[in-house]
């Protein structure tokens, strides 16, 4: 797929179709205007005999308008103008892709980017467009024979009014591309089955993307090499699994960059039943999920890759699955973390603050200047905040803010949700420094607490995706978020 910026009339257009905007109730855009104006009066006809009042979704396909280049001319409804908001214009944008798929055009360009957007620019309404562009034609490969991209789209421009605004539109194509590369990238590797998707398999998806590019360096640890640093929290995960565990770590631009790094932590739990404390069998296939942070790290990646951001940053995915076995762990067992403090495992479902734990004191030899974990980590924070919002937790003002800042510009929005001493002794244990769970009461809360413990002073923010990860029911399937908000935040870094 490529994508341009143009600058330049609607009538003008040599494409096979033009997209403009038509408000409720039958006023054309400035763009539609344009084309009416051209066509002697013809979208004004058409538009006065009834076909389209510009409600929401509506769309209509007019072949050979008169004084025009274009082949075809797409009106799409736009709502009530005063009303034109994000919401409406990304619906907009998604109804007159979904339309063109049902024609052959092949190239199209847009002028929907010129409509205005309450508190929204330019760069907003052009990534917008190439985000809905990319998540239509992304269809999961799966063993499914009808799935692949569905739709003969090849070029797409977006219009801009003036020739000023080229730059700014051609340099958020590239940034839009490179962020929906990294998101579909982590949207795949969610879909998998948890029988493809394995530990053994993240780690190959971060050697290939080393392969692809010599900014990146990856270090697989195995079984021996975590035993010899202690890191006997994340190994007991791997007790009840066949498949062995791995610590993946990336390195992306430590050669060029010496500043210290950002790192990013992702839970890689590749299947988590649970395992001795199991989990109940409805909708269990959904913890195939549950891999879905260490697949937002290696997307980021991807995505910082392709767009040579000037950073130094490390990526750290400890990766296992969870299954009951006779060697699994139980609950009572109390293991030793590779910080030295002690953790008495009261239920081995509570597996993802295992793996971060040492996860999070491993990431201590970066000297990191922040440290972000992500990870589907509680059912506890879907109940407080469903599916729109992943929850934030720092023990840093400035992180949390510049988080929240990025998750609201990418529309990948986070909330924060408080990170006080005072839920500390939910964690208390009579046999060890702490139990792995805090009680029913703001089970969320108290799992960020139990992953404080292991990063202390160091600024670090943790996010937990457990709602916003993946979708359930008819549109079952992973997001790639937060890795809009984690590409965001890290291109604010470099600005
Ligand atoms: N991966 C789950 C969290 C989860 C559950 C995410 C449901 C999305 C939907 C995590 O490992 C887990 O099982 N957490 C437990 C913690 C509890 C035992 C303290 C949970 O949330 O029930
Ligand atoms: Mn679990
Ligand atoms: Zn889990």
């Amino acid at each position: 797929m490529e994508y341009a910026a143009k600058s330049g009339s609607p009538e003008k257009q040599r494409v096979a179709c033009v997209i403009v905007g038509v408000f409720e109730h039958r006023r054309l855009s400035d763009a539609a205007e344009t084309l009416d104006k051209a066509s002697g009066g013809v979208l004004g006809g058409i538009l006065r005999r009834g076909d389209m009042d510009g409600k929401p979704e509506q769309t209509l396909l007019l072949h050979n308008l008169p004084n025009t280049l274009c082949d075809r001319v797409l009106l799409v409804g736009c709502g009530k103008e005063r009303e034109f908001d994000d919401a409406r214009y990304r619906q907009a944008s998604r109804a007159a892709l979904r339309a063109l798929r049902r024609s052959g055009a092949r190239d199209v360009t847009t002028y929907l980017t010129e409509l205005p957007v309450r508190g929204r620019d330019l760069a907003w309404k052009v990534r917008e467009t190439v985000v809905a562009c990319e998540e239509l034609r992304y269809r999961f490969h799966a063993p499914k024979e009808e799935d692949g991209p569905d739709t003969r789209l090849r070029n797409l421009t977006v219009g801009v009014e003036s020739r000023r605004d080229l730059d700014e539109a051609e340099a958020t194509l590239l940034t839009a591309q490179a962020t929906t590369a990294g998101t579909l990238l982590a949207r795949h590797l969610g879909n998998l089955p948890p029988n493809v998707c394995t530990p053994s398999y993240l780690a190959d998806q971060a050697l290939a993307l080393a392969a692809d590019d010599p900014a990146i360096t990856v270090q697989i640890l195995e079984t021996a090499d975590m035993e010899a640093l202690g890191m006997g929290a994340l190994l007991s995960v791997a007790r009840g699994s066949r498949q062995p565990p791995k610590l993946i770590v990336l390195e992306y631009g430590a050669k060029t960059h010496k500043n210290r790094p950002v790192v990013l932590v992702g839970k890689g739990v590749t299947f988590d039943s649970g395992g001795i404390s199991l989990k109940p069998g409805a909708a269990m296939d959904e913890m195939k999920f549950d891999m879905c942070g260490a697949a937002s790290v290696l997307g980021t990646f991807k995505a910082v890759s392709q767009l040579k951001l000037p950073i130094h940053l490390v990526g750290i995915i400890p990766s296992s699955e969870n299954l009951p076995d006779g060697n699994a762990s139980k609950p009572g067992d109390i293991v030793t973390s590779m910080s030295g403090k002690t953790i008495e495992i009261l239920n081995t479902d509570a597996e993802g603050r295992l793996l971060l734990c040492d996860a999070l004191t491993y990431a201590k030899r970066y000297e990191p200047q922040v440290i972000i974990d992500i990870a589907t980590l509680t059912g506890a924070c879907v109940i407080a905040l469903g599916s729109h919002a992943s929850g934030l937790f720092s023990n840093d003002s400035a992180l949390a803010k510049a988080l929240l800042a990025a998750g609201e510009v990418t529309g990948d929005r986070a909330w924060q949700m408080p990170l006080w001493p005072e839920y500390q002794k939910q964690l208390d244990s009579n046999f060890a420094d702490m139990a792995n769970i805090g009680g029913r009461e703001a089970g969320s809360v108290t799992a960020a607490c139990f992953l404080w413990r292991f990063v202390e002073d160091q600024r670090w923010a943790h996010l937990d995706i457990a709602g916003t990860a993946w979708k359930s029911g008819k549109d079952k399937g992973a997001t790639g978020r937060p890795v809009p908000l984690l590409v965001e935040y890290l291109r604010q870094q470099v600005a």
